[in-house]
């Protein structure tokens, strides 16, 4: 059951897809402590979930989470936001089992347990909300379609049901990708490929970071380093593979550009109080922020994809979209200002921080964020209002763009920021993670919360975007990225370059590679059950295991959609890990893509080895898991030819779902 709550005078965000009466007051297990904050009493057994991308636990419980889309690249545990806003909560005991939608577009802290370790705070920006309260609904007629039936997975189908079915990927998305922000030239590309054919390892995208445009340009080709772009493109498509070029939020102002021009021609950028156009910084240097608040000016950024749809691009991934701000024009005086102010000074502790720091809060400064404005249905509004909603309003502006320019195609489109709502137009990758052992928990950890609130289609930068990678880190991190939608090795400029076949070990990583194309049916078929059925693609253990004390406790294993249980290892140096079996279950062993072992195992703990060219995969009892041959392309793939992995259950009961 949803009800709905109204504080103040809330923004419409448009996440919500479903009209649902409003119900006087607040939620009577909500407590208003003062105008904007407001307390949840937390049993001292109730687990939180929920929350999407955010730093530690599957559990949120003893943590100050705020919602407010940063670009922020160390994503340890001390921090309080990353890139994305996702205010579903999901509080749990055995008495009781609901969910909290905090509908605001502007900065919500959920301070849960940090505080005061039995209550749940939330902290909002101004009073003004919309709450939704989202308790089992027993009626609900999708839940046959869902093997997990219980009153945490009613709740995340409610809510999803609430915000709308999830974006849907083309096939080939579930491929292997290669990327680096570093790739300068057509040469480079056409290297990469021919490695990996002649490693012999499957690929299916390659992604062109911000050096394939002319100067940082959107919606624009750098013709030295990429001539003859189109028929670049269907080289490369004429071998099953796809490119997918990044698109950043900030126009570059530089005269004679068209994107420039046409921007300011047809009044699409956002705007300081005096009404001229904010200048901020970002890759290119200055540029304008597109106002993708406006239907007009998303209309029109959103038509520009076809500059590359048309040269046979068909996939893009948004970035820089929290916007992230290098600085602003006034920022950036200020800040010289400042500097000179300390010239001939004898800096001493407090002067030489203060020093050191000037240069440092030019970005993305929350005074820049105060400073500019959106035209959103016919007010203007300043940014901080709104903050959260803008990489969601960049994403939204290219799907309904596709809609409309390939309405007969799946376009793969995933973005950095995001809120609830931009789940419906694409999918997320978690931003700049490193290459630590912590980030491939972390990864682990970050995918139920996701799911939970409809972006079903992610994936962490496999092997780690910044920081150098080792490669026993990379095999442990494929063999966990093999299980996710989204899966992408990317790494930063400067850092060791990670492409799979430059490793002494590259057999193995083939091999595990084989193993996810031989996945791709039951990932893909899983994942559509997930997002036409309103479900969860990746689970925690809790979710399927209610009633077991420690398979809640278990954070470190996951659901892949209903029949399997993955346990990866993610600590360096060990030959494997104890796996906590909720019931019994077959284990199966995999070296690359070949079936080397296939035992059924009692419920309780097993120490299971697991070297680093295995991946082990454990098939729930009365369960099927369909493999098909590996193939170096999702094109290539047979999918008529399937071997059926049982355990106690025929073949018959596996039913694919392809769509
Ligand atoms: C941002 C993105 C990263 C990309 C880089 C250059 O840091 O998060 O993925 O490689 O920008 O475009």
């Amino acid at each position: 059951m949803i009800k709905k709550y109204i504080l103040g005078e809330p923004i419409d965000t448009e996440s919500v897809v479903q009209n649902i009466e409003v119900s006087p007051g607040i939620p009577k297990e909500i407590a208003e402590v003062s105008e904007c904050t407001f307390c949840i009493e937390m049993p001292e057994d109730a687990r939180v979930y929920g929350l999407g991308e955010t730093v530690r636990g599957i559990n949120k419980r003893g943590w100050r989470y705020i919602s407010n889309c940063t670009d922020d690249p160390i994503h340890t545990e001390s921090k309080n936001s990353l890139y994305a806003a996702h205010n579903f909560i999901l509080i749990w005991n055995k008495k009781k089992t609901v969910g909290y939608y905090i509908d605001t577009p502007e900065k919500t802290e959920f301070d849960i347990g940090y505080t005061d370790p039995d209550r749940l705070f939330i902290r909002l920006n101004s009073p003004n909300a919309y709450i939704y309260e989202i308790t089992p609904d027993l009626t609900d007629n999708k839940s046959k379609a869902c093997e997990s039936d219980n009153p945490l997975t009613k709740v995340v189908r409610q809510f999803r049901y609430l915000i709308g079915q999830s974006y849907i990927p083309p096939l080939f998305a579930f491929g292997y990708g290669q990327s680096r922000w570093g790739y300068k030239s057509r040469e480079d590309i056409y290297s990469v490929i021919k490695e990996y054919e002649e490693a012999d390892i499957p690929l299916d995208s390659v992604y062109l970071d911000i050096d394939y445009m002319d100067s940082f340009k959107d919606f624009t080709i750098n013709e030295d380093a990429y001539p003859d772009f189109e028929d670049f493109v269907e080289s490369i498509r004429k071998k099953n593979i796809h490119l997918i070029p990044i698109i950043d939020a900030g126009v570059k102002i530089e005269d004679g550009y068209d994107v420039y021009e046409e921007g300011i021609k047809g009044d699409h950028f956002c705007k300081k109080e005096d009404g001229t156009n904010f200048v901020a910084a970002v890759w290119p240097g200055r540029v304008h922020f597109p106002d993708f608040f406006k239907p007009a000016t998303r209309e029109w950024f959103g038509e520009k994809y076809s500059f590359l749809l048309d040269k046979g691009i068909d996939g893009f991934w948004n970035d820089m979209n929290e916007p992230a701000i290098f600085y602003s024009e006034d920022g950036l005086r200020e800040a010289f200002e400042k500097i000179r102010s300390f010239e001939g000074q004898n800096l001493d502790i407090n002067s030489f921080f203060e020093f050191a720091g000037a240069v440092e809060a030019v970005k993305n400064s929350p005074k820049d964020y105060e400073s500019f404005y959106h035209e959103y249905k016919g007010k203007k509004i300043r940014h901080d209002k709104l903050h959260n909603l803008y990489g969601y309003m960049m994403t939204r502006a290219a799907g309904e763009a596709f809609e409309k320019l390939c309405p007969d195609k799946r376009i793969l489109m995933f973005s950095r920021a995001s809120y609830i709502g931009m789940h419906r137009y694409g999918g997320v990758w978690t931003g700049d993670n490193q290459s630590w052992w912590s980030h491939l928990l972390l990864n682990i950890r970050q995918l139920p919360g996701l799911n939970m609130c409809g972006f079903l289609y992610s994936g962490a930068d496999t092997g780690g975007f910044g920081a150098d990678c080792t490669e026993d880190l990379l095999l442990r991190w494929l063999a966990v990225s093999i299980f996710t939608p989204l899966f992408r090795n990317h790494s930063a400029m400067g850092t060791r370059q990670q492409e799979l076949y430059r490793f002494p070990h590259k057999d193995w990583m083939r091999g595990i590679i084989r193993l996810r194309y031989s996945l791709i049916p039951y990932l893909y078929s899983e994942f559509m059950r997930a997002a036409l059925y309103d479900d969860m693609f990746i689970k925690p253990l809790s979710f399927v295991y209610m009633d077991d004390e420690r398979a809640c406790d278990t954070e470190d294993q996951l659901f892949v959609g209903e029949s399997i249980m993955i346990a990866p290892v993610y600590t360096q140096n060990v030959s494997g890990r104890t796996v906590y079996l909720p019931e019994p279950m077959k284990m199966l062993r995999f070296e690359g893509d070949i079936l080397t072992e296939e035992i059924e195992m009692p419920a309780g703990d097993h120490y299971i080895p697991v070297s680093l060219k295995e991946v082990v995969i454990f098939l729930r009892h009365g369960h099927v898991l369909p493999l098909v041959k590996p193939a170096n392309t999702t094109a290539e793939l047979d999918q008529s030819d399937v071997t059926y992995i049982c355990n106690n259950a025929s073949e018959d009961s596996y039913v694919m779902a392809f769509p």
